[in-house]
């Protein structure tokens, strides 16, 4: 598979906001999907159910990965952000990304997803857009993410840029 080293360098000094990390934030009021209404939240935990985040994954036919592994992940990003909305007062995870970071100049989205049932709504550019927010409060200003090709255009719509100065993203796997 292809992907594309893509860049938000964002130059535009944006204020520096306290962070208001509490744990469940409305971020939709009366999403009107499917002609059913959500109130759609957002939550930086990382205390994240695996198995539902996994549920996610597989809905959009990303490969498997052992949970082990993925929980050792989440605990070392530097970021995570999950969307849900609540039924019959269970989180239903829909959407979710998460970032690593040297926690000062660079950061790297990896893991975009919105579940199936719920895109085409604004809720990944919604998702993004918090990302970035929440970077810049910590003044990270070299922002990249890895894009399969069928996705390019949705991250050129946040302003993300591919091989900036002709700068290509560079891979190392072992045979
Ligand atoms: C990519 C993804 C996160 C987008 O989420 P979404 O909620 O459907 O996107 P939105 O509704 O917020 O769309 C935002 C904008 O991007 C555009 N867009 C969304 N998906 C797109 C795609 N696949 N190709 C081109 N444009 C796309 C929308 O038309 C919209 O444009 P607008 O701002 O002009 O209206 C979602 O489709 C997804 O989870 N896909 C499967 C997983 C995946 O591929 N993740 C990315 C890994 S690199």
């Amino acid at each position: 598979m292809i992907f594309w080293k893509l860049f938000f360098n964002s130059n535009k000094k944006t204020r520096l906001e306290k962070n208001t990390d509490s744990q469940n934030i409305l971020l939709i009021r009366n999403l009107n999907n499917k002609n059913k209404i959500y109130n759609i939240y957002l939550s930086t935990t990382k205390n994240i159910n695996l198995y539902e985040l996994e549920k996610l994954c597989d809905s959009v036919g990303w490969v498997k990965r052992p949970l082990k592994k993925v929980k050792i992940a989440l605990e070392n990003s530097f970021l995570t952000i999950s969307l849900f909305y609540y039924n019959e007062n269970k989180k239903k995870l829909i959407g979710f990304a998460r970032v690593t970071s040297d926690n000062s100049f660079n950061a790297t989205i990896w893991d975009v997803v919105i579940h199936p049932d719920f895109q085409g709504q604004g809720l990944g550019k919604e998702l993004m857009k918090q990302v970035i927010k929440k970077l810049r409060i910590y003044d990270i200003s070299t922002i990249t993410l890895f894009a399969d090709p069928q996705v390019i255009k949705f991250y050129r719509h946040l302003g993300f840029i591919i091989d900036p100065d002709g700068v290509k993203g560079m891979f190392w796997y072992p045979l």
